[in-house]
């Protein structure tokens, strides 16, 4: 058996309010009191599970007693006791969260099972409320220690960097020295595979604090940007790169492109990913296709390619951090590049999507509200 349950009886007739305190007493801990106010008090005294309301009193009507008591906790469970002629105050009564009325004279079996029901909503109301608490604070700890990770994993990087740049400066000048030295020829080949890995950790390790920069709430520094402007510097750096995959780049720019608001140094990272992952996805000989336009209110910029395309499972996880596809093991990447572009373009209010066929191409959409 677990504790008794505590019952409030509120009732101005001595009768009636006596003949309950008996009826209840060997099953429950009951509190009968004669007058609404006395009502209150206990409320402050005693974690009452159940009250039972006469609904015509002197003083405190029933009612005002029933909204105090809903008041002071709304999981209170409180039965309406009625007496001739209240039937409209106990459907009030209803209305404000009653769990039930009974009418006088109510015989013992029937106010004994009402307050058994009562309390067993009550119950289950509680139990429901621990469980959701329960699991908000799992919720919030899991949040704790993800964040955490985050942290201890982003002072990890930024730690790396400083040994890394060592790495890869004196890798430098070794190369410099030996690059004449015929003799040095397989210690040169070291070297180079000592700077690869070593540019690929900096690139992971920059790209991956860049991201948590981003995520601990970036700060958009809005000035009006010329997303065409951007779009062609983005094309002149990705010259060389388009020349040695033999790769053909158009643009097709709406001369009257609106001006967004936005940062401009964040929206260049994010054109030039998107030419970027262009580049890289596409075989020799393939076209690539910039175009700038406005819809209705946004201005709308897409990035489009002959590539190899992304299967149609996968483009669900294309944007998320370190995401990586089946179809791009070979090709050099750290899987942050559309991570980045999602975190910056979201943080501009706008939005980024893509679109592919497996083996035709790929088309990645950005859509931004535009100035007035
Ligand atoms: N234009 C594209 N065509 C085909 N697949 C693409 C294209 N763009 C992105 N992907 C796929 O999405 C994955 C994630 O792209 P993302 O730019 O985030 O990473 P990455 O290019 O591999 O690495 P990083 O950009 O960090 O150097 C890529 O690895 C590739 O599988
Ligand atoms: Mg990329």
């Amino acid at each position: 058996m677990g504790k008794k349950a505590n019952i409030l009886v509120v009732d101005d007739d001595l009768g009636p309010r006596e003949s309950l305190k008996i009826i209840l007493k060997p099953y429950y801990n009951v509190y009968a009191v004669e007058k609404g106010e006395d009502a209150v008090q206990i409320l402050h005294k005693v974690p009452v599970d159940v009250v039972t309301i006469d609904l015509k009193m002197r003083g405190l009507h029933g009612i005002k007693v029933l909204e105090k008591v809903k008041k002071h906790d709304p999981d209170i469970e409180a039965i309406i006791i009625t007496g001739f002629g209240s039937m409209d105050s106990a459907i009030d009564g209803l209305r404000l969260g009653a769990f039930d009325y009974i009418s006088k004279p109510f015989d013992v079996k029937q106010i004994l099972t009402l307050i058994r029901r009562a309390l067993e909503r009550r119950n289950a109301k509680l139990r429901l409320k621990e469980q959701s608490t329960a699991e908000q604070m799992r919720a919030r700890k899991a949040e704790e220690v993800n964040r955490r990770k985050r942290q201890l994993v982003s002072a990890l990087a930024h730690d790396i960097k400083n040994p890394l740049g060592l790495i890869t400066g004196y890798t430098e000048l070794l190369l410099e020295r030996l690059r004449n030295m015929p003799e040095a020829c397989e210690d040169l080949q070291f070297l180079c595979q000592i700077q690869t890995g070593a540019q690929r950790i900096t690139k992971l390790v920059g790209g991956f604090l860049d991201t948590a920069q981003l995520e601990a709430g970036y700060n958009v520094i809005r000035t009006p940007v010329n997303l065409n402007r951007l779009i062609r510097e983005v094309a002149q750096q990705q010259i060389l790169a388009l020349q040695m995959k033999r790769l053909d780049l158009s643009l097709s720019l709406d001369d009257r492109l609106p001006d967004i608001l936005g940062d401009e140094a964040q929206l260049g990272r994010v054109l030039w990913n998107l030419v970027d992952n262009a580049v890289k996805f596409t075989s020799s000989g393939g076209n690539i296709s910039v175009t700038s336009g406005t819809e209705r209110d946004e201005v709308v910029v897409e990035v489009k390619d002959t590539g190899i395309g992304i299967p149609q499972d996968e483009l669900p996880h294309l944007f998320s951090e370190f995401g990586r596809l089946r179809g791009s093991r070979r090709i050099e990447g750290t899987g942050l590049g559309l991570f980045i572009v999602k975190t910056i373009v979201e943080a501009h209010g706008g939005k980024v999507g893509a679109t592919s066929k497996e083996g035709e191409g790929t088309t990645f959409s950005l859509r931004f509200s535009r100035t007035r």
